[in-house]
């Protein structure tokens, strides 16, 4: 029966009415409970209704009738507790939102992602690592012997109770992690942070970020490596920047070199930056050791590669004028702000 009907309908609305606020809950007050509310006139529908059905239909207008009223007190009580909250917080939520605390990102996330930024763009794939590693990855893989100097207690943080975990030291680690699971072509960026066992002071720290670089392909030269790092340098330090390689040595690559860019000594900043010379020294590479390759299974007949490795901190204080290391690490805020406009 259609009176019937729309009691149910109202039931229904009512017990799923959620005004937001005061107002909401006024206009529901008005329209289930003021003076012309929409209840009252079903009340004159009664004679319509069949005499066997009159008394189960006051009794359904009467429950309509409660509903609204508990369901009205209901949304009263919560309304008016979420006003207490906010104003017992001193908050006024319909306030803007305040923009002015902006976080910024760190020095080296800056350098770092501009870094990874130049790569992708030709193709290298970020390979994200563990930082606790075992000396395999660490050392052996990468041709450095178990009497090599570096393992030396005094530059490694070894685990306690271990003598095989330790906290890497380099992010060439995880070039033995990658070529142990993946098969050539390789072509990956390692971005990651790593530790050494040095005192601390304005120029050294004893955790640091790297950005490791390995290609691995058939027939790739020395010459492939220059171009890629001849392509890095002038992104990053401009299209003019030229780059020259100085023999080196690393256990890991052989031939090795570290590469020197030319930023000149027009401007006071440049001359003290490359110490008089025009030259800075901005990373270790060289060509894939065939015994790192043999170390993780790949044939050093049929594919070579080559690698490099740059320090982060370095670049990071020469781009920002930074003069002591140890300010990367402190998270001191008024520090970390002055760099909320770089992206
Ligand atoms: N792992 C070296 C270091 O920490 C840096 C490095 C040099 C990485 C030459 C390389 C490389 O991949 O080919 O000093």
């Amino acid at each position: 029966m259609e009176a019937f009907e729309k009691i149910k309908t109202l039931l229904t609305e009512i017990s799923e009415a959620q005004p937001a606020d005061k107002d909401g809950l006024e206009q529901f007050r008005i329209r289930f409970l003021g003076t012309k509310n929409i209840i009252k006139p079903i009340f004159g529908e009664m004679r319509n209704v069949p005499n066997d059905q009159k008394k189960d239909f006051g009794l359904a207008l009467n429950e309509l009738k409660a509903a609204a009223e508990s369901r009205f007190n209901v949304l009263k009580d919560s309304i008016e507790n979420a006003q207490d909250q906010s104003a017992g917080l001193g908050l006024d939520l319909s306030l803007p939102v305040d923009n002015k605390l902006q976080g910024s990102r760190h020095p080296v996330s800056i350098v770092m992602n501009k870094m990874i930024d130049i790569f992708e763009k030709i193709g290298f794939v970020v390979a994200e690592e563990r930082e606790i590693e075992d000396d395999w990855h660490n050392f052996t893989a990468m041709n450095t012997p178990a009497d090599h100097p570096a393992r030396d207690m005094q530059d490694t943080f070894y685990l306690k109770n271990s003598i095989t975990n330790l906290l890497r030291t380099h992010t060439s680690s995880v070039q033995a992690r990658v070529m142990t699971t993946q098969k050539p072509p390789i072509r990956i960026i390692a971005p990651g942070r790593v530790y050494r066992n040095e005192t601390i002071s304005a120029r050294s720290h004893c955790q640091f970020h790297q950005i490791e670089g390995l290609y691995i392909d058939k027939d790739v030269s020395f010459a492939d490596m220059r171009q890629t790092l001849l392509y890095f340098a002038r992104e990053m330090y401009g299209a003019k920047t030229d780059i020259r390689l100085r023999p080196s040595y690393f256990p890991f690559t052989e031939p090795s070199a570290e590469m020197d860019v030319w930023l000149g000594t027009d401007t006071a900043s440049t001359k003290r930056l490359t110490k008089g010379t025009g030259w800075l020294e901005v990373l270790g590479c060289g060509m894939v050791d065939p015994n790192v390759l043999i170390n993780c299974d790949i044939d050093p007949e049929e594919y070579s590669g080559f690698a490099f490795g740059i320090g982060i901190e370095r670049s990071a204080m020469q781009k920002f004028n930074i003069s002591d290391i140890r300010q990367l690490f402190e998270n001191d805020v008024r520090f970390l702000r002055q760099f909320s406009n770089v992206i």
